[in-house]
């Protein structure tokens, strides 16, 4: 797993700075006052850090942004950093100016002189977050990355909080690795192993076979797999943090280590980028690792199917009618509609199983939620408005994208079958609503539900605050902090 860059807060040490090696970032708020440490950087530089404040150029920048001076006099680090932040910045302004000072660094030994500035944890992850860089498949790459420290007034403070952040950093650091790595390295049984790596941090994990699929009746899930001689898998990870045997909060997660579309076979232009679509399990999996890594005081278990669709002489064909865990009959209008094939026999499993108090379900399911929501929302459906309001809260705090889509009758007339009990496509019109239709069916009464279409989402073709261009890790801060919100005990 790419590990993150290592952080560490110190008390401010004025005699430090002069021969600090890589850069040095000096936090100032709008107006240009300058702290203590900045001070000492000011006057080791002969005035260089005020004349930049003093500047137009940093009279523009927005809290967050960085002006940066090249080869300082005076100095032994190769640049300052000038971040433009409040005092007392909110969380994600803060985890922004971390991100801008990381992207700035590039890799390098960073000291951040913080002063008197508030939530120096946030600007760390943020830090953290925009250091991420998939290496593992680059022979020639210097894989070392700089570390980076804080001096401020209370690092003790800081060190604290740290500690209830940076098991976010790891969670979505196992997110961003999962969906970066290739279908050939990601195959079903590899994806499995990794997931069994969590027993480490006292997850429970089981690996559900495709003998004991087929036992359980996952006609719909099995049948996605044919194709591939990769076997087909459901994995079960089982975080018990509440001390009793309360109802779990369920997460399900599609996990199609790639999607070539089987038989209604995709066209090859973008094909590459189907070593994305396992996004919903890798989201799961991050949760789940953070969770455990910060010790959330919940019952949370996460089920994910893993399967990879291709086509083959024994693959589903469009037209076939299979039959679901749940017992309903499904056409198969279009093999490339797989996600939900797969997760309703997980839910339908899940609910079974574990009753659970809610359930939410991620997966990268259609093209259409991006053609909706462009890469800036994630599609939130449900059946539940307390829920679905609760996770709207959650992921707004985490300034993580999503948007509500409209559920109803007409919309679930469009998925009706004239042989099977449903088909799995509805055709283009409200793709990614008929989908979420689809899922709908699968879920037994009772039981609070949220959909998230994170096909936008889960990896992104440029730059974004907190993360390089690529796999985002998003939603693993908003369900953490749906599960710290609603399901943990105080
Ligand atoms: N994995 C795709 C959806 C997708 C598309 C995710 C682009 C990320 C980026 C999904 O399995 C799929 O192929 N959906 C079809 C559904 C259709 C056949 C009803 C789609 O969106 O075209
Ligand atoms: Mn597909
Ligand atoms: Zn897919």
């Amino acid at each position: 797993m790419t590990t993150p860059v290592s952080v560490s807060f110190h008390a401010t040490d004025l005699p430090a700075i002069e021969e600090a090696p890589g850069r040095i970032a000096v936090v100032v708020p709008e107006g240009g006052r300058l702290g203590q440490a900045a001070r000492r950087v000011n006057r080791l530089t002969r005035g260089a850090v005020a004349r930049a404040v003093a500047s137009d150029r940093f009279a523009k920048l927005k809290d967050g942004q960085v002006l940066s001076l090249g080869f300082p006099v005076g100095l032994a680090a190769e640049a300052v950093d000038i971040l433009r932040l409040p005092r007392r910045p909110d969380v994600d302004t803060a985890r922004k100016g971390g991100a801008a000072l990381a992207r700035a660094a590039a890799g390098a030994e960073t000291l951040v002189l913080a002063d008197v500035t508030r939530r120096v944890a946030e600007l760390a992850l943020g830090f953290v977050l925009r250091g991420y860089a998939f290496t593992d498949h680059k022979t020639a790459d210097d894989k070392t990355r700089g570390a980076v420290s804080f001096m401020g007034n209370e690092p003790e403070a800081a060190q604290a909080a740290w500690q209830s952040v940076s098991p976010l950093a790891e969670g979505i650091f196992l997110t961003r690795d999962l969906v970066s790595e290739p279908a050939n390295v990601l195959t079903t049984t590899e994806f499995a192993t990794r997931l069994e790596g969590l027993r480490d941090l006292g997850v429970e994990v089981e690996v559900l076979e495709e003998a004991a699929l087929q036992e359980l009746g996952m006609g719909a899930l099995l049948c996605v797999g044919r194709g591939s001689s990769s076997p087909s898998k459901v994995v079960v990870m089982r975080w018990n943090g509440a001390g009793d045997d309360s109802a779990p909060l369920a997460l399900i997660g599609k996990g199609v280590v790639f999607d070539t579309g089987g038989i209604s076979l995709k066209p090859s232009l973008g094909m590459e980028s189907m070593t994305m679509d396992m996004g919903g399990a890798g989201t799961v999996a991050g949760t789940i690792h953070a969770l455990a890594r910060r010790g959330a005081r919940a019952n949370v278990v996460g089920l994910v199917g893993l399967i990879e669709n291709m086509p083959s002489g024994d693959a589903v064909r469009p037209g076939d009618v299979i039959t679901s865990m749940k017992g309903d009959t499904v056409e198969v209008i279009n093999t490339d509609a797989e996600g939900r094939l797969v997760l309703c026999d997980v839910m339908w499993y899940a609910q079974t199983r574990f009753k659970p108090a809610a359930m939410v379900d991620l997966a990268t399911l259609t093209g259409a939620c991006i053609v909706a929501l462009g890469h800036e929302n994630a599609a939130v459906f449900s059946n539940d408005d307390d829920l679905a309001d609760g996770f709207l809260k959650a992921a707004g705090a985490e300034a993580e994208g999503a948007w509500r889509m409209p559920m109803g009758q007409a919309y679930d007339d469009l998925m009706k079958s004239t042989v099977a009990d449903v088909k799995n496509s509805g055709g283009r019109a409200a793709g990614s609503i008929t989908a979420a239709q689809f899922l709908r069916r699968f879920v037994q009464d009772g039981v609070p539900w949220v959909h998230l279409d994170i096909a936008g989402v889960a990896h992104v073709s440029r730059d974004l605050p907190l993360s390089p261009k690529g796999a985002t890790g998003w939603g693993v801060l908003a369900l953490n902090r749906l599960v710290a919100d609603r399901f943990e005990k105080g």
